[in-house]
């Protein structure tokens, strides 16, 4: 009984969708609810568009697929009553995508979807870094993730960086979380660096520094070779002119 009060009810609905859209969008992986793609770097998303005209004719209409408003140029054979757009690899700029089917005689029979790509922040691994003392140290993380990182740490030898004690800035835009020190102190900044981030989705995300700080050898050195030169210089200088007076003398 259900089955039959039901079936009419299927039809009415499949009807009004087709004459308030025209087109219709499936997918591989599913359209949530709010017409979003949930898909991830590298992955692949495949999308139909099929006209689904209640008449023959209709059925075969021509189909335009847009990708941020620039059309998607779609071979011969695909193009006709249905038309399929692969987007593969997925890379961080299809996130936020929006992919548009309408009928090509009639743009307002349309259907849209639109891509999130989730990624977690490239964070791995280690570093060795060499620093001079009384240079600047600058430590770069990447934290650019989607969804955004919930919770970002830098640590030395394992304790919460002291931003007063080494004068350390940090900084970050949303991409970059930067630490960077003015001027290197072997007893304050040598050590290992962890900046650690928590994504929502991925869990934590870590990488190392390890930071070395040697004496400064080139800025004594400087001072030294332009001394030699200037040395130098003077005494080839001082031959110059008394060779001329040499010269002079021996005409
Ligand atoms: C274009 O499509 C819309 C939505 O399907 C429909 O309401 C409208 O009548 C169509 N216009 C023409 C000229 O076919
Ligand atoms: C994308 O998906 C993530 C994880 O499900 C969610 O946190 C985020 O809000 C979504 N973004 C958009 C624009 O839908
Ligand atoms: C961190 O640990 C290393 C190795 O134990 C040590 O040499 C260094 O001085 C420590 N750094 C700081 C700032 O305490």
């Amino acid at each position: 009984m259900k089955l039959m009060t039901a079936s009419p009810l299927f039809h009415l609905f499949l009807c009004c969708a087709t004459q308030t859209l025209g087109v219709q969008i499936q997918s591989v992986p599913d359209i949530n609810g709010e017409g979003v793609i949930h898909t991830e770097l590298t992955k692949i998303v495949s999308l139909v568009c099929q006209s689904d005209g209640g008449s023959e004719a209709e059925a075969e209409e021509e189909l335009v697929w847009l990708r941020n408003d620039a059309a998607v140029s779609l071979k011969e054979g695909n193009k006709n009553g249905r038309s399929t757009v692969c987007v593969t690899p997925i890379i961080h700029e299809d996130n936020g995508a929006n992919f548009t089917c309408h009928l090509r005689k009639n743009a307002t029979a349309s259907a849209s979807v639109t891509l999130n790509v989730t990624y977690p922040p490239q964070l791995t691994g280690s570093e060795n870094v060499t620093v001079e003392e009384e240079a600047v140290l600058v430590l770069r993380c990447d934290i650019w993730a989607n969804p955004p990182v919930s919770s970002l740490t830098w640590t030395l030898n394992g304790s919460k960086v002291d931003l007063l004690a080494g004068a350390f800035t940090v900084t970050n835009d949303g991409f970059t979380s930067q630490l960077s020190a003015e001027r290197v102190e072997k007893s304050l900044h040598e050590g290992t660096y962890q900046c650690s981030a928590d994504s929502p989705i991925y869990g934590g995300h870590r990488k190392l520094f390890h930071v070395t700080v040697t004496a400064k050898t080139m800025k004594l050195m400087m001072p030294i070779i332009a001394g030699l030169v200037v040395v130098v210089l003077t005494a080839l200088l001082a031959v110059a002119s008394r060779w001329k007076k040499i010269a002079t003398c021996c005409k």
